[in-house]
């Protein structure tokens, strides 16, 4: 996932204009921040060993949705930024799981142990999504990282029992990568989660 870039990090408050009429967007938790990285790193080792099951997700890509929000026009997004504004949640210690899978589409990804304040935030941000005209609400969350995607359905599941803190949530856009290169995911701001 890229990081905000430096002129927005000063404060927690990124960009409230989009760049394009509309981006494909969502609410996500980034594992790339330092003080993750030795669980980042088994979580990609997982990913590695599973490799033969399809398409791994790039390292960079791996990320915890909260809100899928869909194409979002810029209107949409500065009332995104509003109502993201008024979440106050606590920082998230959460637990990966093992894996699962999802056949429609087909990913294999390493599930979350149940934290009730993660699903709160996660229902929060859906809350927030329903500010944008045609948003079909999620009402299901299950959370998770993709690991692999067009993966075929492993016969085992893969248990992986590790810890991540998040300290703040952001919102992405994807960004078509050039060909071969599939998407990458940019952040255009993000919210601190209290200490
Ligand atoms: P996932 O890997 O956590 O399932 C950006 O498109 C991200 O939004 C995807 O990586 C996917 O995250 C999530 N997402 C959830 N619902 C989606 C949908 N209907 N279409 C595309 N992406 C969706």
């Amino acid at each position: 996932m890229s990081k905000l870039p430096a002129q927005y990090t000063q404060n927690t408050q990124g960009c409230r204009t989009l760049s394009k009429e509309t981006r494909r967007l969502f609410f996500a938790l980034d594992l790339s921040e330092e003080h993750n990285s030795d669980s980042r790193n088994a979580v990609l080792s997982l990913k590695q060993s599973l490799a033969a099951y399809g398409r791994p997700v790039p390292d960079d890509n791996l990320h915890i949705t909260l809100a899928f929000l869909g194409n979002v026009d810029p209107i949409g997004y500065r009332s995104l930024c509003e109502a993201a504004d008024k979440i106050h949640a606590p920082s998230l210690r959460v637990m990966t799981h093992s894996t699962g899978f999802f056949r429609t589409p087909s990913i294999l990804w390493l599930g979350l142990a149940d934290n009730p304040e993660l699903s709160q935030l996660a229902f929060s941000l859906q809350g927030a999504a329903t500010s944008i005209p045609g948003h079909k609400p999620d009402n299901k969350f299950v959370p998770h990282i993709s690991l692999i995607r067009k993966a075929h359905a492993p016969k085992q599941t893969y248990p992986l029992e590790i810890p991540f803190y998040f300290r703040r949530f952001g919102i992405y856009a994807s960004v078509n990568a050039t060909q071969d290169q599939g998407v990458r995911y940019e952040c255009l701001n993000h919210w601190a989660l209290t200490p």
